[in-house]
């Protein structure tokens, strides 16, 4: 990723339903946890990668139905297709290597013969991907007369079942773990290889993450029984591979504690981490806490104490303006009152902040440029912002925080490409 100069420190890829998503958590209490640690801190030098069974039209559906923040690449349709960045541009040479003995047709032909094989619907079929619904009882067999079949026909063929009922036919050379391998292969020949990887997954088409080299895996709480399966015939011995005792994302940053990966815990679990903060200054840190604090706020699950609204004002240069999406430039004097009215009025209700691609840019000498995305969700209905800021930090010799010299945000809603990700022109 051009994105970063030096090597990533963490590379996190993650299968996203019922690993990063919990479809059983309507709160989606863990994943805004994640979240909020990785704009904290990982964001600005680590990497965030996104490997999933579903086609581009379900994951755009997905970050739609949940609060999900923007992965640096995007590995869809069971690693058959690598994208990169929030404009998911292609990676061709990746479709290139697949094209090798993968005859489409014949793989649809062959298959559909079988009558235990059901169809998924027509988003999920893809140039390199044939994917079908069997019955558990029936997909040891089908697999093993697929296998023999294509073999028969000179075709290098990989077959995946994955939670239980879905069966994924595949050129041989593609899957999520293949993908990973040529990822790792890339970041080497340019001098990037992450410092440390974290694979996470919970079922059967995530097997082939862990049997990768030399990375970190953990294996949600709640993995399915075919990759607890793989992992007692395949892995057990491997000390870099965990069963998490937590759902979800709660396990990917179980794991990260347990390797020792970097740090794991946010103030959106309820902890100071105020010793921290003066020991590894950082404004990507203190944005994403700003907006924290205004969820809290909103929700009435902080005191209604002046002392907040202060230490805003304080944390604002008084000739500082707040450009709002609506175009009108707020004073810090009216924002703050604008804040003191709205306290608690989402008390019980569904509100959720998050920011995603916390971006800083050091411009000069404590300062820094920072731009990223804010999404505010009301039950099912949600709005974003794109926000611009300048940072710079108060003078003195300790760090003492920082100061908002500008705000700038503009609605993005209207403003969405094709992949409903905000667009920058
Ligand atoms: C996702 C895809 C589906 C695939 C499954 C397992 O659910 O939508 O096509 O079969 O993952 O890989
Ligand atoms: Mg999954």
């Amino acid at each position: 990723m051009d994105r970063l100069k030096n090597a990533a420190r963490l590379m996190i890829v993650s299968d996203l339903d019922h690993t990063m998503v919990d479809h059983h958590d309507p709160e989606n209490f863990s994943l805004l946890r994640f979240n909020t640690l990785w704009e904290s801190f990982y964001r600005n030098d680590s990497l965030l990668v996104f490997s999933t069974g579903r086609s581009p039209t379900l994951y755009k559906q997905l970050r739609k139905e949940k609060p999900m923040i923007t992965p640096d690449i995007t590995i869809m349709s069971v690693g058959t297709e690598i994208t990169y960045g929030s404009s998911m541009v292609p990676d061709d040479g990746w479709v290139e290597v697949l094209n090798q003995k993968w005859d489409r047709k014949i793989v649809t032909e062959e298959a559909s013969k079988f009558p235990e094989l059901t169809l998924q619907s027509e988003t999920e079929q893809r140039p390199h991907k044939v994917s079908f619904y069997v019955d558990k009882s029936k997909a040891e067999t089908v697999t093993k007369q697929l296998s023999e079949i294509f073999k028969n026909l000179g075709l290098d063929i990989k077959i995946i079942y994955s939670g239980g009922m879905d069966l994924d036919i595949l050129p041989q050379g593609a899957g999520k773990g293949q993908a990973l391998a040529y990822l790792l292969k890339k970041f080497k020949s340019e001098g990037k290889l992450p410092t440390n990887t974290l694979v996470c997954g919970d079922s059967g088409n995530d097997a082939e993450l862990f049997g990768i080299p030399d990375v970190y895996g953990v294996m949600v709480n709640n993995a399915q029984e075919e990759l607890l399966k793989w992992y007692a015939e395949n892995a057990k011995n491997n000390p870099k591979i965990i069963h998490a005792t937590e759902r979800c994302a709660a396990g990917i940053i179980e794991a990260i504690g347990h390797f020792n990966l970097g740090p794991n815990k946010s103030e959106r679990d309820g902890v100071d981490l105020t010793e921290y903060k003066m020991k590894n200054p950082s404004p990507a840190h203190d944005i994403v806490n700003i907006y924290l604090f205004y969820e809290k706020w909103r929700l009435a699950e902080i005191d209604n104490s002046e002392i907040y609204l202060a230490s805003l004002k304080a944390s604002c240069s008084p000739s500082s303006v707040w450009v709002h999406p609506s175009g009108v430039e707020l004073s810090l004097n009216s924002l703050l009152s604008v804040l003191r009215k709205c306290y608690g009025d989402q008390q019980g209700k569904q509100f959720r902040v998050w920011v995603d691609s916390v971006i800083t840019t050091q411009v000069g000498p404590g300062t820094w440029f920072a731009k990223f995305h804010k999404w505010e969700s009301f039950g099912e209905a949600r709005r974003g912002a794109m926000i611009s800021v300048v940072v710079s930090a108060k003078e003195g010799d300790a760090f003492d925080g920082y100061t908002y010299m500008h705000v700038h945000q503009t609605w993005v809603d209207e403003a969405v490409n094709e992949n409903n990700l905000p667009v920058w022109f």
